[in-house]
């Protein structure tokens, strides 16, 4: 039986990674300004993911914006000794709407399992945040051919089950493809984004249907009108062009014409 396709609010999300001195609080603001000047009627969702020490002077410079502003990681817990540590408490009260889990950044510099983004989703969940939960296969699995098997595996490992589709949001990103230039073709995205909406339908039922599955590795202006064309593409988790209000921009406009 065919599978009803849900009109799905499409997400652009920037990752600033750990970029952002107060030289950069700038390009934030071009951001909120178009999002909510001539980009206030698109049909899409737009983020940004600032280093935590800005949050609290962007969330109040952006006020009332639409622009929304999530965490790049947290702690499953709410509170306690954990030196270094960022509560998903207390990026909710400094602004937050979201937070991102799983990146494969965190996942190999500092060696998180499946549990222990599945723990921090759930604490971002409790929170009241949105989990972005990141996913995605090595270079070296996607050439021995195991790449669904890979994603596919750590989506049931690291998604909480009270995972709803507003609460949680898919990230694949092919680990190959983040800051080398390298995306996969739009039909190899295309294959693994459609093998994720299957997966959530399955597991979450009428919220796995809904829930947004963004693709990031590599998203430019040049190449995001047609990555964000592909089939079970909900929307662009973008790193480096995020860094400059223009580029950023110019990938939300992808999603002008819809
Ligand atoms: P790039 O867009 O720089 O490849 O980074 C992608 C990413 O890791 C976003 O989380």
């Amino acid at each position: 039986m065919a599978r009803q396709a849900h009109a799905i609010r499409p997400l652009v999300a920037g990752n600033w990674k750990m970029n952002g001195l107060q030289a950069n609080v700038a390009e934030a603001l071009i951001v909120r300004d178009a999002v909510d000047g001539d980009l206030a009627s698109i049909g899409a969702d737009v983020l940004i993911a600032p280093p935590a020490t800005l949050m609290t002077e962007l969330s109040a410079a952006i006020g009332k914006s639409r622009l929304l502003l999530a965490g790049q990681d947290c702690h499953a817990a709410p509170s306690g000794p954990h030196t270094g540590d960022i509560a998903p408490e207390m990026l909710k009260e400094a602004g937050a709407s979201a937070v991102i889990v799983g990146h494969s950044e965190r996942r190999v510099d500092h060696g998180e399992t499946c549990a222990e983004v599945k723990a921090k989703a759930e604490g971002a969940q409790r929170a009241g945040l949105i989990a972005i939960v990141c996913v995605g296969e090595t270079r070296d699995e996607r050439a021995s051919g195991f790449t669904l098997d890979v994603v596919l595996q750590q989506l049931k490992a690291s998604l909480p089950e009270q995972s709803t589709a507003a609460n949680t949001v898919v990230a694949y990103e092919p680990v190959w493809a983040i800051g080398t230039g390298l995306t996969p073709t739009t039909s190899d995205v295309e294959e693994v984004h459609v093998a994720i909406r299957r997966e959530l339908a399955a597991i979450f039922g009428e919220d796995g249907e809904r829930m947004r599955i963004l693709y990031g590795g590599s998203v430019k202006p040049d190449n995001a009108t047609a990555l964000m064309a592909v089939s079970e593409v909900n929307g662009a988790l973008v790193g480096g062009a995020s860094l400059k209000a223009s580029d950023f921009l110019a990938i939300v406009r992808a999603y002008e014409s819809r």
